[in-house]
C-alpha cells in the first residue's frame, strides 16, 4: 500500500527526515512511535502529498506522493493532529459538508456519531465541544467516505480511558474490514495494542521496525524477582526467567519452601524504545 525508499526531507537547510525505508502492507495497522518532535506528523504529511519537496521515493496507492491527484484523496481518510472542523457549524453539519466532497457517501452520520459516543451531541455547534469530543469528531470525519487507507495522527491523544478504549475498538473494527491504517503515537500502550508493526522514530530517523511482540522479545526473556526471610529480615533476588534453573539461591528457597513472594515482569515497548534509541517516549 505504501513503499518508502531513501526518503529524506528538510524544512530548513538542516536535513530532518533522513534516509527512511519502510513498507506498509495492505490490511495492517502500521505505527510511527516516537517522542514529540520526532518527525511522525512530518512523515504523514509527506505521504499525504502535503510536503512535495522530498528526495528519494514515497509511493502510496501506486503513485509517487508528490504527484497525487483527486482519486488519491477520494480513497484516503485523514485524522489530523488538530481539529479541522468548522466551529460555528454543528457536528452533523460538518460531517454533511465533508461527506459532500466525496463522490459517494457510504456511511450514515448517525452511525458514525454513535460509534464514538456522540449520538446525543450531533446537533451541537463544534465550538461547544470539549477537546475530547472534538478529537472524536475529527476521527469520524476521516471515516465518512469509508476509505481504504486511513492516516491517524495521535488519535487517542487527550482522551480519557473510556473514550480512548472506544476509539481503539473502532480502529480495530476498521482493520477487520480490511482497511490499511497508518497511525502515529507517542503512547506505547496504543502501539502495543493496535499495531501489527511499529517503526521507532527519533530525530527524523527510523531506529527499529518490527512487530511489538518481536521488539519486546528482542530484549530477551522476562525477569523474575523473588523474596524470602533471612533471620526475620526480608531479602530479594532476581534472575532471568529463562535461566531460573541456574539460580542457586532460588533453587534452594524452592526446595526448602521458603519463598515469601515471586513474580515475573516482562519488558514493555517503552523499555525497548529506551534501549534502542536512548530516548524516552514523552
Ligand atoms: N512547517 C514547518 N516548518 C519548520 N519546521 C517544522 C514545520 N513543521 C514541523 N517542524 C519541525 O519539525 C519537527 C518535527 O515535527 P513533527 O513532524 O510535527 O514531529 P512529531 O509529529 O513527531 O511530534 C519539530 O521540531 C517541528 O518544529
Ligand atoms: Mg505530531
Amino acid at each position: 500500500m505504501i513503499q518508502v525508499s531513501n526518503l529524506s526531507f528538510s524544512y530548513t537547510k538542516k536535513p530532518f527526515i533522513q534516509d527512511m525505508n519502510f513498507e506498509v502492507h495492505e490490511g495492517e495497522i502500521f505505527g510511527f512511535l516516537g517522542p514529540s518532535g520526532a518527525g511522525k506528523s512530518t512523515l504523514q504529511k509527506i505521504l499525504l502529498g502535503m510536503l512535495p519537496g522530498y528526495t528519494g521515493s514515497a509511493i502510496a496507492c501506486g503513485t509517487e506522493c508528490n504527484r497525487h491527484d483527486q482519486d488519491f484523496y477520494q480513497s484516503i481518510g485523514v485524522d489530523f493532529e488538530y481539529s479541522t472542523m468548522y466551529e460555528k457549524l454543528t457536528a452533523r453539519e460538518n460531517l454533511e459538508f465533508f461527506s459532500s466532497l466525496y463522490r459517494q457517501r457510504v456511511r450514515s452520520i448517525d452511525e458514525l456519531l454513535s460509534l464514538v459516543g456522540l449520538e446525543n451531541d450531533g446537533d451541537k455547534k463544534v465550538t461547544a465541544y470539549s477537546k475530547g469530543m472534538k478529537s472524536r469528531l475529527n476521527f469520524i470525519k476521516a471515516l465518512v467516505h469509508d476509505p481504504k487507507l486511513l492516516f491517524l495522527d495521535e488519535p487517542t491523544s487527550g482522551l480519557d480511558p473510556t473514550n480512548s478504549r472506544m476509539m481503539k475498538d473502532v480502529i480495530l473494527e476498521e482493520k477487520k474490514k480490511g482497511k490499511t491504517i497508518l497511525l502515529t503515537t507517542h503512547n506505547m500502550q496504543d502501539a502495543t495494542e493496535l499495531c501489527d508493526r511499529v517503526a521507532f522514530i527519533v530525530g527524523g530517523k527510523i531506529f527499529a521496525l518490527d512487530s511489538p511482540h518481536n521488539l519486546i522479545m528482542s530484549r530477551g526473556a522476562a525477569k523474575i524477582t523473588y523474596s524470602w526471610l533471612d533471620n526475620d529480615i526480608e531479602k530479594t533476588g532476581s534472575c532471568q526467567l529463562d535461566r531460573a534453573s541456574e539460580d542457586v539461591t532460588l533453587k534452594g528457597l524452592i526446595n526448602e519452601n521458603r519463598l515469601l513472594s515471586i513474580h515475573s515482569s516482562e519488558p514493555t515497548l517503552n523499555d525497548i524504545f529506551i534501549d534502542i534509541t536512548g530516548k524516552t517516549l514523552v
